[in-house]
């Protein structure tokens, strides 16, 4: 048992993105808690996604909190425009730019909720002297980029470590990769608090699919 209920966050990565809206709503009433928006640049990953415009035509679909995943580089241009395009958490990579702190601030002054993101082989100490300024943690278990790869096992011992440093604030450890209902429980005991979700939520197409598959990672992860 975890001492709050855990998040779930199905990335619309792995949604059609030719009924986008509507995918969100099913995932919603599927039992989604935060939607998680991938945004891919091409440059600070090998793939590109989408931006503000297509965030902003669907904001309107659900009052759910809007999970911006920036892997973009730089990405301090943009952020008032990710905020104005409604998503309430903007998360930027610590590997995206020299100024982290810079960037966490800014993101705070928006009015918004600071995410700061750490691929696999990104120390977890770089974050250290920013976490006053951090409302989540994104731990990724793959390297950004796509989606349906396969998750890195030895990041569940840094996902204790990140713990460990975080004690007692109230910042949210969020995991990105590969999470589905064989590798949940671990990253929830591992201190993990939202697990985003790609292809096991999408799988199967359909919102009955989807609430089989939210239902089965929210019970590997909680008991
Ligand atoms: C990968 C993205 C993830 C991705 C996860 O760079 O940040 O959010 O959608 O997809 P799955 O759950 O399929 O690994
Ligand atoms: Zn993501």
């Amino acid at each position: 048992m975890t001492e709050r209920k855990t998040l779930i966050a199905p990335s619309i990565l792995a949604s059609d993105f030719s009924r986008l809206g509507e995918e969100v709503e099913s995932v919603v009433r599927a039992g989604a808690d935060w939607i998680h928006i991938d945004v891919m640049d091409g440059h600070f990953v090998p793939n590109i996604t989408f931006g503000t415009p297509i965030i902003k035509s669907i904001r309107d679909r659900t009052e759910k909190v809007f999970d911006c995943h920036l892997m973009i580089t730089p990405a301090d241009p943009f952020l008032a425009a990710f905020a104005e395009a409604g998503c309430d958490i903007i998360t930027v990579h610590a590997e995206a730019g020299p100024h982290l702190h810079r960037s966490l601030q800014s993101i705070r002054n928006l009015g918004k909720k600071a995410g700061v993101a750490l691929n696999p082989s990104t120390p977890e100490n770089v974050i250290e002297y920013v976490l006053d300024n951090v409302d989540v943690v994104l731990q990724m278990t793959v390297n950004p980029g796509f989606g349906g790869q396969a998750f890195i096992p030895s990041i569940v011992e840094k996902v204790r470590r990140i713990k460990a440093m975080i004690g007692n604030r109230p910042i949210d450890i969020e995991i990105d990769g590969a999470v589905s209902p064989e590798t949940a429980g671990p990253l929830v005991a591992a201190g993990a608090n939202v697990l985003v979700a790609g292809s096991s939520v999408f799988q199967g197409g359909g919102e009955a699919a989807y609430a089989k598959n939210i239902a089965a990672i929210r019970k590997a992860a909680d008991g």
